[in-house]
């Protein structure tokens, strides 16, 4: 069957001054993401990863190209439309939880739910509370972010991502500041979501959570140079698939 195509660049630029030239960080990227993929990009530090994202997500302006969101071109949006598709179809997560201090992580979800006006108050906190026991973190849901630890605090920024039902998740490094168990626990949840439907894009550097995908991109010299698919994620293969990604990476000169 052939998969429904979510999110595509066409000729993506994004250049930055830098004394007195321009640093080319994409260089006419062309992409496709397609509908309940886990995709995940990789490449050296540098590579223009984040920039990617952001440039996709529209939380930065390419300087050339056009990105479409389910075939509508969303690169020439007012800034206002814009902020309205973020908050309305796309989900964040980054490596540091970016919790607002003085709210509850409970507040955090909800104040996220408020920006997306199609639902009730009381959805939103319906919803909240789910998405709190979903990622295991109801226990903590009335403390301030400064009272939780760093795991809870980043399974709180997914429930926060997931608040408004994205279109498209989006992650960039979200295992970067986690420890080992934590980072299975974050990884296990953003595979349980992607078997449910949702559409993620990753960014990391980690193999182990690189092998979640089922799509990987390589970005090199600001354009995509290599990619691979792979069958949905089983516990039972981690060390095949790790296998499977390592040699990937090595033939992309990782
Ligand atoms: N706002 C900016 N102004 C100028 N240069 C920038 C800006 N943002 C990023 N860059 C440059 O663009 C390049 C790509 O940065 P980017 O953060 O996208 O890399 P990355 O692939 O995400 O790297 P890492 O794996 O280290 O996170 C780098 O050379 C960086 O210095
Ligand atoms: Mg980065």
């Amino acid at each position: 069957m052939r998969k429904t195509i979510i999110m595509k660049a066409v000729d993506l630029c994004k250049s930055f001054a830098n004394n007195g030239g321009q640093n080319h960080v994409l260089d006419m990227v062309g992409l496709e993401i397609y509908e309940g993929d886990f995709t995940v990009i990789m490449g050296s530090s540098g590579a223009g990863k984040s920039t990617l994202l952001y440039a996709l997500s529209g939380m930065d302006r390419p300087t050339g190209g056009e990105v479409y969101y389910r075939e509508r071109c969303i690169s020439h949006l007012k800034e206002k439309e814009m902020a309205a598709l973020r908050a309305g179809e796309f989900g964040f997560v980054f490596q540091q939880a970016h919790l607002v201090s003085n709210l509850s992580l409970f507040e955090n979800v909800t104040a996220a739910g408020f920006l997306d006006k199609k639902k009730s108050g009381r959805e939103v906190k319906d919803r909240a509370e789910k998405l709190l026991l979903q990622m295991n973190v109801e226990k903590a849901m009335n403390r301030l972010p400064s009272q939780v630890s760093g795991g809870e605090a980043q399974r709180a920024a997914i429930a926060r991502a997931m608040i408004n039902e994205p279109g498209l998740l989006f992650a960039d490094e979200p295992t970067g500041a986690l420890n080992k168990r934590n980072t299975q626990e974050v990884l296990n949840l953003l595979t349980g979501l992607n078997e449910k439907g949702q559409s993620i894009v990753m960014v990391t550097h980690d193999i182990k959570a690189a092998i979640r995908a089922t799509r990987l991109l390589y970005l090199e010299d600001g354009k995509v140079i290599g990619e691979m698919s792979m069958p949905p994620y089983r516990s039972e293969e981690a060390k095949s698939r790790e296998k499977q990604v390592d040699a990937w990476l090595s033939s992309m000169e990782w």
